[in-house]
């Protein structure tokens, strides 16, 4: 499998930020990188973003509701995601699970509604600084994944994103040494829960991810792609990270598939 680049803007973007989303479209067209890209913009920019991308930059949502449709109002389902031309969603987010009282029973819901409608799910699991700090790290994860990652999850309509709580948006990101470990024990679950597929599904590590360090985590074991939150938002800065991926792609034989 290729890396995945995924990019997640959050509550950031207006129109004018479309200029971002065709320049690292062209970027893409005249690089040709080894990965696969796709930037995750507001709801409000999905239809758009999907419009001016080139066909090797996909589009994706942030969230969905688990229902296709019905008297929820403010939710978007992801039908409709898949309908605005997206074609992946970010689940569980950290600030999704904090700010919105998500449970992992309602990710998991979500995932399958994300299959249900054709998208990608990436799944977001992670410790909070506490728990890393009392040595809690894997058993957090292992139960967020235990609870929140459904039955049927395969290579092609999942990918887990890792995200340590305590790495988003501080610049402080897990060592290289830490990185191994927690994807190691990642990538030994998948196996176990999900047979042959578990070995290829994507796990993608989350938190401070920058063009300087981009190299670094994703030559490590077991990590097959990035979830970049403030740096995906500036094309320049995006394209850092996806020439990175496409570096540690070209002397790895994890992702010749
Ligand atoms: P960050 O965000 O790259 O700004 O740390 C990552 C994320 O929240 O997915």
């Amino acid at each position: 499998m290729r890396p995945l680049i995924a990019g997640n803007w959050k509550m950031n973007g207006l129109g004018g930020s479309l200029a971002e989303i065709a320049s690292i479209g062209r970027w893409i067209a005249n690089n040709r990188p080894a990965a696969d890209i796709l930037v995750c913009p507001p709801f409000t920019l999905i239809a758009r973003a999907a419009a001016v991308a080139p066909d090797h930059l996909r589009i994706g949502g942030q969230d969905c509701h688990a229902e296709p449709s019905g008297a929820f109002t403010g939710d978007v389902s992801a039908e409709m995601l898949n309908d605005a031309g997206a074609v992946a969603v970010i689940i569980g987010h950290s600030e999704r699970r904090h700010f919105h009282g998500e449970t992992d029973e309602i990710v998991a819901a979500k995932a399958r509604a994300a299959w249900r409608a054709g998208l990608l799910a990436i799944v977001c699991v992670g410790e909070k600084e506490d728990q890393h700090d009392s040595g809690q790290a894997r058993n957090v994860v292992r139960a967020q994944i235990e609870a929140s990652l459904p039955q049927g999850a395969n290579p092609a309509n999942t990918a887990l994103a890792y995200e340590p709580v305590w790495a988003i948006g501080s610049g402080r990101t897990p060592s290289a040494d830490e990185i191994v470990s927690m994807h190691g024990s990642i990538r030994a679950q998948l196996e176990e829960r999900l047979g042959a597929g578990g070995a290829l599904l994507r796990i993608l590590y989350g938190g401070s991810v920058k063009p300087a360090n981009a190299p670094t985590v994703l030559s490590q074991a077991n990590v097959g792609g990035v979830l970049v939150g403030g740096a995906s938002l500036r094309a320049e800065e995006f394209a850092g990270i996806i020439r990175a991926a496409a570096d540690a792609s070209s002397h790895d034989s994890r992702f010749a598939v």
